[in-house]
């Protein structure tokens, strides 16, 4: 293989630290448990993991309100704990990154308290004050983004949570104080960074008003009933209006540069992924990200081969702008996100979910199969779907709540209707506990203890590990199988991607080359057989690679896919 570094060859896997694995039985997920599962995700195949935040935390957004950059939540462990972790997966070759909140901190952080304490406090000037709202800036969590601190009778702004003020990254201190963090855990052993929602570090100099005639409650509100294209149309400009002051704003870029060299002072190729899809922060490809998600591929109710072709025309394109080295990233899932298999089911759509296990396949099919950094979220390989969560007062997603509460005291909307919204636009359903076993809590914690969300009750229908891991034809044995694939075949790492348009809308076909080896991907999306005269396009097969059915013949002058199969031929 090219020389590439680790993580233009890994695959990653991202672990939710509160639901993934409860080591000591009191409903949350810790770092004794994740070490207990360090050989289950070797096993999967897996080459790097990303840790949402383990960070100590009064949890208003689920650990991303950060109230010490240095330490591990109690609930988690400790550094000790943490260091364990670390080893044990550096000893079975897998690679860490951490979450890098830069943003905003928890209000609970000691440089927050400090700072609101008075006017003239060393920190004074360490988040965003302003004598009186300047404009009518929304939080995208929470109603307006100014909120008022009696203590030293001013307002802080804060684009997530009121619970989350934000940083002033215009004051050189902050720098000084989060490198410190960023260094902390590189002196401990860490391999990188997922950089947190970087495009709403700075805001617009000229503080300007949106010109968007709503609120936020009333946008969300607007959005859960716009029915019509052009209504859905509309509510999509006035989210785009609603925060482009707010949003990529100037000074990103030196930032990410400033911390690239904090990076770079380390061995190794420590990287940097951003939670951004805007490639212009891969800097000159070498100077700013390693890699930015693909997230317009993701951003579709129906994952289809011309959605995909599409993307990947564009997205290419736009990574080649930036140099002939970027490198892309691609992913369908995350704890941000309704789960993969729910939400490309056909159920939502047509009724159907007959096939829904088969579309789960191609979702990895496709993220193993394109150019570029595939990123997995935890439970997708066993095939988790969203567990609506119809109690709100159960509801531990904060921006569900608050739309909650909204719907109901301003919005008068009825009670059942407000509560089946707040669950559905909820985190929570698509955050719910691992299901290792087929037990009670799905052996996520003791049978006697509740869990910090509820375990989603079809644990008990084949969703999870452990039957799984017996069952040759599980999906879990799939991701297994097509993990092993990827890593074995280096076009399918390294290769160029060229598209064979010309064939048949339901498949997508293409092919991965480098000067060694070519793979021709074949995925037939739709419940028909479709069938392929390959000779035409001057391809002969020299070895069959993987295909999820039985097949028998592999001839490329008629080679016939059965419904939904995936099928992968070396071919030159
Ligand atoms: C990112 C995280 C999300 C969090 C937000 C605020 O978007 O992925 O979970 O709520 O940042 O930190």
């Amino acid at each position: 293989m090219r020389n590439l570094k680790w993580w233009q060859k890994a695959v990653f896997y991202q672990i939710y630290p509160r639901s993934f694995a409860d080591g000591n039985g009191d409903g949350i997920g810790d770092f004794k448990g994740i070490i207990e599962k360090l050989d289950y995700l070797k096993d999967l195949g897996v080459d790097a993991l990303w840790l949402s935040p383990h960070f100590p935390s009064p949890n208003w957004d689920c650990g991303y309100d950060i109230s010490d950059f240095e330490e591990v939540a109690p609930e988690y462990g400790n550094l000790e704990g943490f260091n364990v972790f670390l080893k044990g997966a550096h000893d079975r070759g897998m690679h860490i990154i951490l979450d890098l909140v830069l943003n905003h901190t928890s209000d609970q952080h000691r440089w927050f308290l400090e700072s609101k304490s008075s006017r003239d406090n060393p920190k004074s000037d360490w988040y965003v004050w302003v004598d009186a709202p300047p404009n009518n800036w929304q939080s995208c969590f929470d109603g307006p983004a100014w909120t008022f601190a009696p203590e030293r009778g001013q307002y802080f702004y804060h684009y997530f949570m009121k619970q989350q003020p934000d940083l002033n990254w215009h004051n050189p201190q902050v720098h000084q104080a989060m490198w410190h963090a960023v260094r902390f855990w590189l002196d401990l052993g860490v391999d990188g960074f997922r950089l947190d929602a970087i495009g709403t570090i700075f805001e617009d100099p000229a503080l300007t008003s949106h010109p968007v005639p709503l609120d936020l409650a009333g946008l969300r509100h607007l959005s859960d009933i716009a029915r019509t294209p052009e209504e859905r149309a509309q509510v999509e400009i006035y989210w785009k209006e609603m925060f482009k002051y707010q949003l990529g704003q100037p000074g990103i870029h030196e930032l990410l540069k400033e911390l690239r060299t904090v990076l770079d002072g380390y061995d190794g190729d420590r990287m940097l992924v951003g939670e951004d899809d805007d490639v212009t922060y891969l800097g000159n490809g070498g100077d700013e990200l390693d890699m930015v998600f693909n997230f317009p591929l993701m951003r579709t109710d129906l994952l289809t081969p011309e959605w995909i072709i599409k993307n990947q025309q564009e997205r290419l394109a736009a990574l080649g702008a930036v140099s002939p080295d970027a490198w892309a990233c691609n992913t369908l899932g995350n704890h941000d996100n309704s789960r993969i298999y729910t939400r490309y089911s056909l159920a939502r759509l047509s009724g159907d979910g007959a096939h829904d296990g088969e579309r789960a396949r191609l979702a990895l099919a496709v993220v193993l199969t394109l150019r570029g950094t595939p990123f997995l979220y935890n439970g997708e390989e066993i095939g988790m779907t969203d567990y609506l969560i119809s109690d709100p007062s159960c509801l531990r997603d904060n921006m569900a709540t608050w739309y909650y509460d909204h719907l109901m005291n301003d919005l008068k909307v009825d009670p059942a209707e407000a509560a089946r919204r707040a669950a559905s636009m909820s985190r929570d359903k698509n955050r719910t506990p691992m299901q290792w076993r087929n037990a009670p809590n799905a052996g996520f914690c003791p049978k006697d203890i509740s869990p910090w969300l509820p375990v989603n009750p079809n644990y008990s229908s084949g969703v999870n590990v452990q039957e799984q891991e017996k069952d040759p034809v599980s999906l879990l044995s799939f991701y297994r199988s097509l993990m092993r694939i990827r890593k074995a075949n280096p076009a399918l790492v390294e290769g160029d991607y060229h598209p064979i348009l010309t064939l048949a809308s339901d498949c997508l076909l293409f092919r991965r080359s480098t000067a060694d080896q070519s793979v021709l991907v074949t995925l037939n999306f739709s419940e028909k057989p479709a069938s392929f005269n390959f000779s035409e396009l001057n391809m002969q097969m020299t070895r069959a690679l993987f295909s999820s059915t039985e097949r028998n013949t592999t001839d490329l002058r008629h080679l016939t896919l059965v419904p939904f199969e995936i099928c992968l031929l070396e071919v030159k």
